[in-house]
């Protein structure tokens, strides 16, 4: 399996499928190369994306199959046919399975709008400003059977602004996503990072 050649699973808008494709096309993924998208949502935007930028789809309805492993099980198949090495979840809403997980261990990660383990889960933002929070972030983590609880690789901060709205912290977070995920992605796909227990480490 070759970390370079990557697929990305999204569920809904694409805004971090969109920004690692431009990277690529910029030059800014190193060796990696956007192989496949991954939707469980045929109707998407994100699907609309992929097919404007060229990169091929893997579009499926997970209740036209009868047990979510057996979804999954399709997906392992064509990820194995194009070589995958690295499983990029940006906006992916679901859980992996073990189908998934055991033949890609330590090979799929996540972005999610908060400095995890604070905020796990849905509405991340809604949550952090709920909860009156003056600093929350962004964090790209391995996968693991939980939610959102696998190792760290990278976070950044973000402020809490006195009167942030939803759709203003949204705004800042998203913009930090667009930059995190292609250096961490890159980095993947340069195979300069090693994870230990729970411990990961990017090598310069
Ligand atoms: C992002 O905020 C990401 O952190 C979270 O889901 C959102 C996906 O947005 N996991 P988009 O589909 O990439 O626009």
């Amino acid at each position: 399996m070759q970390w370079s050649r990557i697929a990305v699973f999204a569920s809904g808008q694409g805004s971090n499928f969109a920004a690692l494709a431009e990277a690529e096309r910029a030059g800014l993924l190193g060796g990696g190369r956007i192989e496949l998208l991954v939707s469980d949502k045929p109707e998407a935007p994100v699907a609309k994306r992929a097919e404007e930028a060229g990169i091929p789809s893997l579009l499926l309805r997970p209740k036209d199959f009868a047990s979510r492993e057996l979804y999954e099980a399709e997906i392992v198949a064509e990820l194995k046919r194009r070589d995958i090495g690295l499983i990029v979840l940006a906006g992916y809403m679901r859980l992996i399975t073990p189908v998934l997980l055991e033949p890609y261990g330590g090979r799929i990660i996540n972005i999610h709008p908060s400095l995890l383990p604070a905020f796990a889960g849905k509405d991340a933002i809604g949550q952090a400003l709920e909860y009156g929070v003056k600093l929350t972030g962004v964090t790209v983590h391995f996968v693991d059977g939980g939610m959102d609880t696998g190792p760290v690789i990278a976070q950044r901060s973000v402020v809490v602004n006195a009167g942030d709205t939803p759709e203003s912290l949204a705004e800042r977070i998203h913009k930090i996503e667009y930059e995190l995920y292609p250096e961490v992605v890159r980095a993947l796909a340069e195979g300069k990072v090693t994870l230990e227990g729970r411990q990961t480490i990017i090598r310069r």
